[in-house]
């Protein structure tokens, strides 16, 4: 069995990503094509809309992982009908990060406006609905229902993660079965849909398939632990959106669920800072000494690597190729990343 070591995973995270993502490029060059006739419509608003979101990037990381499981399943990913599932995967990621920024409020994304902010609350509700519905009429092209009954589970499954989000909004008591409760909903199963599909059109066997849908759910979980850590640490350049704002919207993430596991008085601090929607009276540094002084960000850390060893795991059941091993140093390159 193979062990996992941080160490050897502690390559720059944009050598890695670099690394990952040459093995696939041509296909990812397909995928922005394909997004790019899938965003364009006849009518204008659309069209305008659509440009929006297309030129704005992303780290492509959902098609690409499909594209991946594809490929070390022993599928072809140049085919057209894995690049346009790629492409559906990139389409519905985006519908979330529209409507999740209306629902937070969120104003940057993607180092620029989000849609709510440069087009209106208003806007910004139909053209993620428009970007949902495109996406599930381009996956209909598989006549698969199969994949149709895992992409609409799964939509109905980050809409239960954000409602359920919804009603935890300014509680500092979360449970940590709660947290990753909503964590699996609003993130993972996003990603376990990707490599499983990915899996279903190359072919797999039934235990290469299952392997690849756990692969999935464990990278996702490592990847949102990541993300609710860069929200204390990242710089907001790099980031593309703003830092510091999980606590602001009122969410209490990892991290902070850890301090107030290890002292509960420092709930009514975050309680203040939450319902004040800033930090004037109860600063940032009092957060970041609060996580130091508990090594909240170190033992997130952790537990996004027993996530990443998982996700590796489950690897074991894939032929030895280079696409399997792009797989494995995905987790790394997940929990090290900088945006
Ligand atoms: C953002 O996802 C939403 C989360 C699940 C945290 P990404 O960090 O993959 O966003 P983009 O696509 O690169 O902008
Ligand atoms: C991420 O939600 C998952 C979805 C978009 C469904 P968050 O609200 O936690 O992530 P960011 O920080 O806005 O990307
Ligand atoms: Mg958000
Ligand atoms: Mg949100």
């Amino acid at each position: 069995m193979q062990t996992f070591s941080p160490i050897r995973e502690k390559l720059n995270p944009q050598t890695a990503a670099k690394k990952i993502f040459s093995l696939i490029k041509t296909e990812m060059a397909l995928v922005e094509a394909e997004y790019e006739r899938q965003a364009s419509s006849n009518i204008q608003v659309i069209n305008y809309l659509g440009d929006y979101l297309r030129a704005s990037g992303g780290k492509r990381v959902r098609p690409a992982l499909l594209l991946l499981a594809n490929y070390a399943v022993g599928g072809d990913a140049s085919r057209e009908n894995v690049v346009r599932l790629a492409t559906v995967m990139e389409m519905l990621h985006t519908a979330t990060l529209v409507h999740d920024d209306i629902i937070d409020n969120a104003d940057t994304r993607r180092s620029r406006s989000s849609v709510n902010a440069r087009f209106g609350n208003q806007s910004a509700v139909l053209m993620g609905d428009w970007l949902y519905m495109s996406a599930f009429e381009t996956s209909l092209k598989e006549r698969s229902l199969e994949i149709l009954d895992i992409l609409t589970r799964l939509t109905r499954k980050m809409t239960e993660g954000e409602l359920i989000q919804l009603t935890m909004l300014g509680r500092t008591d979360i449970s940590e079965d709660e947290y990753f409760d909503v964590l699996r909903r609003k993130t993972a199963f996003l990603f376990s849909a990707c490599a499983e599909i990915g899996a279903i059109l190359g072919n797999a066997t039934r235990e290469q398939q299952t392997a690849l849908r756990d692969y999935g759910m464990n990278l996702g979980i490592a990847f949102q632990l990541a993300d609710d850590s860069l929200d204390f640490t990242a710089e907001e350049e790099i980031l593309g959106k703003a830092s510091g704002a999980d606590l602001l919207e009122g969410k209490l993430t990892y991290p902070l669920l850890l301090v107030v596991q290890k002292e509960p008085h420092f709930k009514a601090k975050l309680e203040r800072i939450m319902h004040d929607g800033d930090y004037e009276t109860v600063g940032r540094d009092v957060i970041l000494e609060a996580l130091e002084k508990h090594s909240a960000l170190e033992e997130t850390r952790r537990r996004a690597y027993e996530y990443a060893a998982k996700a590796q795991q489950n690897l074991e059941v894939l032929p030895k190729t280079e696409y399997r091993q792009a797989l494995e140093e995905i987790p790394g390159y997940m929990v090290e990343r900088n945006k």
